[in-house]
């Protein structure tokens, strides 16, 4: 056979190493190709094409460069050249062709491992990569936010954000990540507060300015009780979104926390940070100083000295801001107020709530549990409902079968109660974190819990009582008599373990 590159290429590592780098190259424009024109997403694909397939093209050059390398020095330990280095000679028509392919095959590399990389880099900051990559880990951070208010806001927007710095911090968390999910190293649920988040000046207010927030927002609640006729109840309220400038002068309402003259900072005992003894409002103007301190949790002087202090933000508040965890008597009202749920089901909310929330060990025993349990349900108490409107229990089973695979993840330990909504103050403290009347300032000032400071109700209707409606709001009723305790007790502490099993 007639070669037609010098001698030096011909031996078994190089050879091999040019047959693994064609291959890998081959492989990755077809692969690349076949990206280009399919619509989907395969994220599987892309860490093939972008990120596997390039090592071994690397590896595959390597060998090259190597067994020419060791042939060369094998050539002058068999004295058969005497030279040092090799000589190019572009007369010699053998050595000028292996010259041009080496020379043509660098530019096109270069060039390609430009694009290659680009693409890389498109990739591991995509949706898809985030959020299915790691599969079963991230499941139920994605699915909630694909039913969220963030669906079209990339994860990276909130996760990374601009600028190099925290794109080449991210990287290095997230290698960190790939291999703990690769040893199966992580923790179940992956734990919130994310402790390196990135502040939220620089994330959340690149889309939201809290400056120009103003004014209140009307939100329209209905509920349903757990009585045989699940009794309605509607409940519409101005939320007091607040915040303004200096230059509109509103500098009230719930934004006021984030508002420039003002600063919070707080300590909390807990890692999630639901239990507040400490906090401290600071004037951005005047720069006056108060410090609030909760006459119900009591910190040590150690505890004060060495805590891990925060400043107030968005995600103090918005915690959940994308990936909602549904308590279940939420979504039960939302379905049964959207006519999903025939509400004439004789304790269809009751029964719900009920199977939604039994602490299930897979999704697959969770979804037939919820079948059998709620046809047993009315076989046994009311089999004439269960003949007569069998497609309406059907369909309701449906609907609590997607409430449960939006908003339960047993493998990942994934629900509501492990991740507590910060906003409100139902399903668990939030705002009476520190609202709740017990936090206490030196000269006697209680962080307000009024329930006027933050929300005017404007109506509210159970049943079908005359509804009680006023623009100036109106007093709020507890919908079943609870004595006075729904006033002094935190609702979180009868609404959490009310809908435990
Ligand atoms: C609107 C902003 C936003 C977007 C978009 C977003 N996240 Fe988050 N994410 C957050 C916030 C806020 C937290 C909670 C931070 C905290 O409490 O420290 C969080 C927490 C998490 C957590 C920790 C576990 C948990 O549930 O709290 C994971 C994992 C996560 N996000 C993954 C993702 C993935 C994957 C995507 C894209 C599919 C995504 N995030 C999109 C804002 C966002
Ligand atoms: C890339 C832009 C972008 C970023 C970053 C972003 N958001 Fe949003 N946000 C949006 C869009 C778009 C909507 C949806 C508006 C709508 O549906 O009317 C939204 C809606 C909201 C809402 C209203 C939700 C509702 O129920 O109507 C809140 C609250 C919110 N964002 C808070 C946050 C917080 C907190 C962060 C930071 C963790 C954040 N956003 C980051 C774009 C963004
Ligand atoms: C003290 C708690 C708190 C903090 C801190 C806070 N918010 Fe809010 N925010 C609320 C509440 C409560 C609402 C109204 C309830 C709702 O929309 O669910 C709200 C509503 C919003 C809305 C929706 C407004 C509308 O008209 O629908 C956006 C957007 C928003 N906040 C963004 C932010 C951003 C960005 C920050 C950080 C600069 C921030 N919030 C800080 C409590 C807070
Ligand atoms: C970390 C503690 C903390 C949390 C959590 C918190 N607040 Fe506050 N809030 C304060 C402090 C401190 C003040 C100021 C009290 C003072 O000095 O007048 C305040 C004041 C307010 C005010 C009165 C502002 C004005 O007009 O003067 C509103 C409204 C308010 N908070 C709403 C909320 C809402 C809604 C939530 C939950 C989403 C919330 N806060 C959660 C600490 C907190
Ligand atoms: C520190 C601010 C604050 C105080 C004080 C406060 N609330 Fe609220 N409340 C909120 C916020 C924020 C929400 C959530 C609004 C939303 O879902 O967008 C809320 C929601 C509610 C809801 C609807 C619950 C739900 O999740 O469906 C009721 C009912 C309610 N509040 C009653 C009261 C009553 C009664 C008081 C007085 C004892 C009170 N609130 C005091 C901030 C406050
Ligand atoms: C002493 C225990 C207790 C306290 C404290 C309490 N609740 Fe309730 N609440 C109940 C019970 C019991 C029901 C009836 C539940 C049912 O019928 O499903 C209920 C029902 C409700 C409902 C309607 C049903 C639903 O869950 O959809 C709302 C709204 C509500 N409570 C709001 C509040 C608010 C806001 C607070 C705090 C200001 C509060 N509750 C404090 C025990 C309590």
């Amino acid at each position: 056979m007639k070669r037609k590159l010098p001698s030096s290429f011909y031996n078994p590592t190089t050879l091999f190493g040019a047959g693994l780098a064609m291959l890998s190259f081959g492989l990755i424009v077809f692969l690349s190709v076949i990206e280009a024109f399919s619509s989907n997403n395969k994220p599987y694909a892309g860490i093939l094409t972008f990120i596997i397939l390039p090592i071994f093209l690397i590896i595959g050059l390597l060998a090259i460069a190597y067994g020419i390398l060791r042939e060369h020095h094998l050539e002058k330990l068999g004295k058969i050249r005497n030279r040092l280095l090799p000589v190019i000679d572009l007369n010699d028509v053998k050595q000028k062709r292996a010259f041009l392919i080496f020379a043509l095959g660098t530019i096109i590399l270069i060039a390609f491992t430009a694009f290659g990389s680009f693409k890389a880099y498109e990739y591991t900051e995509s949706d898809a990569f985030c959020g299915t990559i790691c599969h079963k880990v991230m499941e139920p951070e994605y699915t909630a936010y694909k039913y969220s208010p963030h669906s079209r806001v990339g994860c990276v927007k909130c996760h990374i954000g601009p600028g190099a710095g925290w794109f080449v911090k991210s990287k290095i968390s997230g290698s960190y990540q790939v291999y703990s999910v690769l040893f199966n190293k992580f923790p179940r649920p992956i734990e919130a507060p994310i402790s390196n988040l990135r502040p939220a000046k620089e994330t959340c207010e690149q889309c939201h300015w809290p400056k120009v927030f103003y004014g209140e927002k009307e939100i329209t609640n209905t509920y349903y009780l757990s009585d045989e006729n699940n009794t309605k109840m509607t409940l519409s309220m101005l939320i007091k979104i607040g915040g303004g400038n200096q230059e509109t002068g509103v500098t009230s309402g719930i934004h006021w926390h984030m508002n420039i003259s003002n600063q919070i900072t707080y300590l909390a005992i807990d890692r999630e940070r639901q239990v507040i003894p400490w906090v401290k409002a600071k004037s951005m103007i005047t720069g006056k100083e108060t410090i609030y301190r909760s006459t119900s949790v009591h910190v040590t002087p150690e505890e004060l000295k060495n805590g891990d202090y925060r400043t107030m933000d968005c995600i103090d508040c918005h915690n959940r801001a994308t990936h909602i965890y549904n308590p279940p008597s939420t979504s039960v009202n939302h379905v049964m107020a959207a006519g999903w749920v025939d509400p004439s089901l004789p304790y269809i909310k009751s029964i719900s709530v009920e199977v939604l929330d039994r602490g299930y060990t897979t999704t697959e025993i969770a979804l037939d549990s919820i079948k059998t349990l709620v046809e047993d349900f009315y076989q046994a108490n009311y089999p004439e409902v269960f003949s007569s409107k069998k497609d309406k229990i059907e369909s309701a089973i449906l609907q609590l079968q997607k409430i449960y695979s939006r908003n339960y993840f047993p493998y990942m330990n994934v629900s509501w109660r492990k991740f507590p909504d910060n906003i409100g103050h139902m399903y668990s403290a939030g705002c009476f974190r520190c609202h709740d009347g017990k936090h206490v300032s030196a000269d006697g000032k209680v962080i307000s819990n009024k329930c006027s400071t933050c929300h005017t109700i404007l109506s509210q209707q159970i049943g079908n009582e005359k509804p009680e409606f006023s623009l100036n709001g109106v007093d709020y009723i507890h919908p079943v008599n609870v004595d006075k305790s729904w006033k002094s007790m935190l609702c979180s502490d009868c609404h959490t373990r009310q809908e435990a099993q």
